[in-house]
C-alpha cells in the first residue's frame, strides 16, 4: 500500500470533485423553461404549477398534490389541515431538520421528541409508543436522509392509538418506497420539500400530497385563494376572495425548475443509488474500518439524499475526529451529522426541555460521517478512489483498529 498523502504519499482522490459533486445542477432545459416563462411575462400568474402538481402526483400515486413556496408552508398547511393547536401534542424525531416541527409549535402544540433507531436513524417506534398520549394528535416521521421509516409500527401504534394523523415528512425521500410502496401516500398526508439541497432542487418549493380531499382542500383554503375558485364543493369555495390567511403559492419559476429536475429524476437517482451501494458495498468489504453500514432490508428501497454512515468508535478504534481528518488528506469530502438535536435548541430550552435527554440520539448522531452521493460520476470512477481512500487510512491506521 503506498503511503499516505499526510506523509508524502499521493492523495486518494484525483478526479474533479466540484464538477462531478456539484449540486444542484441546472442544465439547458431549466434555463429554456425558466427563459421561457420570463419572456411570456408568467413570473406570478401561470399554469405551470398545475402541470407540476399532475406529474408530481403520478409519480408519487397520491390522489392530490398541492405545491408550494417551500416545504415549511407544506408542513404547516398539513398541521393546519389537521386542526392542531393549543393543547394538541405532535410526536417528531429530535434528528431533523427545525421545520418538521416549528409550524406545529407555532400553532400552540408541544412538540413531543422520540429517540432515533440505532441502525437505520429514523424515529424510533417503540419510543413513539412510550411517548403517545391522549393529546398526541399527530405524528411526523420523517424519512431522514432517503431511508424510510417503519411505517407499519408507526400505523399501528396510529390505529391502536384511535387513528392518530401521520404526517410523512419526506423531504429526504422523493421516490423511496417501503413494502412496495412509495413514501408520500404512507400516512395521512406527506410532505416533500424541493429546496434547492434535495433530490428534486427547484431552489425554494414543496409539495403536500395527500389522499384525502378534505385536507388537501383545508391546507389549499390557508395558502392557494386563487385555486379555491376551481373547487368542486363549497365547504373552501366560499373563501375564494379572501382564502384563510396565507399566500402560498408556489412561484412559476419554481415550478418550471422542479419540473424539469422531477423529469431527469429517475435517471439521476439511478445513478447516485448504484454508486452509493457500490460505494456501501466496497467499504463494508474492507477490514476494521469501524463503519456501520446501514441494513438494507429488501422491503426498503431507500434513496440517497445524504450518504451517511455510522462510526464505531470505542477502544482501539481511532477517533472519528481522527479518521475525518486522514480521509480529508486523502482528498476525499467528509463531513459530520447534519443536524444538531432540536430539544437541545435554545426554543425548547427556553420552554422547559431538557439538553440532556434523548441522549442516545445526540450519541448516536455525533458518530456520523458523512460522504458524498456521487451524483455525476457516470464511470464509478470517483466512487473507487473514495473506497481506496478508506482502505488506505484503514491499512495504515489497522493496528489502532480492533
Ligand atoms: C426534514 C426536512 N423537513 C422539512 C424541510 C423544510 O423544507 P423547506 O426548506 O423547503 O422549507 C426540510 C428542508 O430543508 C427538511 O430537510
Amino acid at each position: 500500500m503506498e503511503p499516505l498523502a499526510m506523509d508524502g504519499g499521493s492523495k486518494a482522490i484525483s478526479l474533479d470533485q466540484d464538477e462531478l459533486l456539484q449540486w444542484p445542477k441546472m442544465g439547458v432545459e431549466e434555463e429554456r423553461a425558466v427563459l421561457e416563462l420570463l419572456r411570456n411575462g408568467e413570473i406570478s400568474q401561470s399554469e405551470i404549477g398545475k402541470t407540476l402538481a399532475a406529474e408530481f402526483k403520478q409519480f408519487i400515486g397520491a390522489k392530490h398534490a398541492l405545491p408550494k413556496v417551500n416545504g415549511t408552508a407544506c408542513l404547516l398547511s398539513a398541521f393546519f389541515a389537521l386542526g392542531i393547536g393549543k393543547g394538541d401534542e405532535v410526536i417528531a424525531p429530535t434528528n431533523t431538520y427545525w421545520a418538521t416541527v416549528m409550524p406545529a409549535a407555532f400553532l400552540g402544540a408541544k412538540i413531543v421528541f422520540c429517540e432515533s433507531d440505532p441502525t437505520t436513524l429514523c424515529i424510533d417506534p417503540a419510543d413513539i409508543r412510550k411517548k403517545v398520549t391522549e393529546k398526541t394528535k399527530a405524528i411526523v416521521p420523517v424519512h431522514i436522509y432517503g431511508y424510510p421509516c417503519e411505517m407499519d409500527e408507526i400505523s399501528e401504534i396510529a390505529e391502536e392509538r384511535g387513528g392518530i394523523p401521520i404526517i410523512e415528512d419526506a423531504s429526504h425521500a422523493h421516490g423511496a418506497e417501503y413494502k412496495g410502496s412509495k413514501v408520500g401516500t404512507l400516512g395521512t398526508c406527506a410532505i416533500f420539500s424541493l429546496q434547492g439541497s434535495k433530490v428534486i432542487p427547484a431552489g425554494e418549493a414543496g409539495i403536500l400530497v395527500t389522499n384525502d380531499i378534505d385536507i388537501h382542500e383545508r391546507a389549499m383554503a390557508l395558502g392557494h385563494y386563487e385555486m379555491l375558485q376551481d373547487l368542486d364543493r363549497d365547504a373552501f369555495k366560499k373563501y375564494r376572495r379572501t382564502g384563510l390567511g396565507l399566500k402560498h403559492r408556489i412561484s412559476p419559476l419554481h415550478a418550471a425548475i422542479a419540473l424539469c429536475q422531477l423529469r431527469k429524476f429517475p435517471e439521476i437517482n439511478g445513478r447516485i443509488t448504484r454508486n452509493c451501494e457500490t460505494f456501501l458495498n466496497g467499504i463494508e468489504e474492507i477490514e476494521g474500518t469501524g463503519f456501520e453500514i446501514p441494513p438494507r432490508p429488501s422491503y426498503i428501497k431507500r434513496t440517497y439524499f445524504m450518504n451517511q454512515v455510522l462510526y464505531r468508535e470505542g477502544a482501539g478504534i481511532i477517533p472519528r475526529e481522527d479518521l475525518t481528518f486522514l480521509l480529508g488528506s486523502e482528498g476525499l469530502r467528509v463531513g459530520q451529522s447534519r443536524y444538531e438535536m432540536l430539544h437541545k435548541q435554545p426554543y425548547f430550552l427556553e420552554r422547559g426541555y431538557s439538553a440532556s435527554d434523548l441522549q442516545f440520539t445526540d450519541d448516536l448522531c455525533g458518530r456520523l460521517v458523512s460522504f458524498p452521493n456521487f451524483p455525476w460520476d457516470e464511470s464509478g470512477e470517483l466512487v473507487q478512489q473514495y473506497i481506496h481512500g478508506i482502505e488506505k487510512v484503514a491499512y495504515h491506521t489497522r493496528d489502532d483498529f480492533t
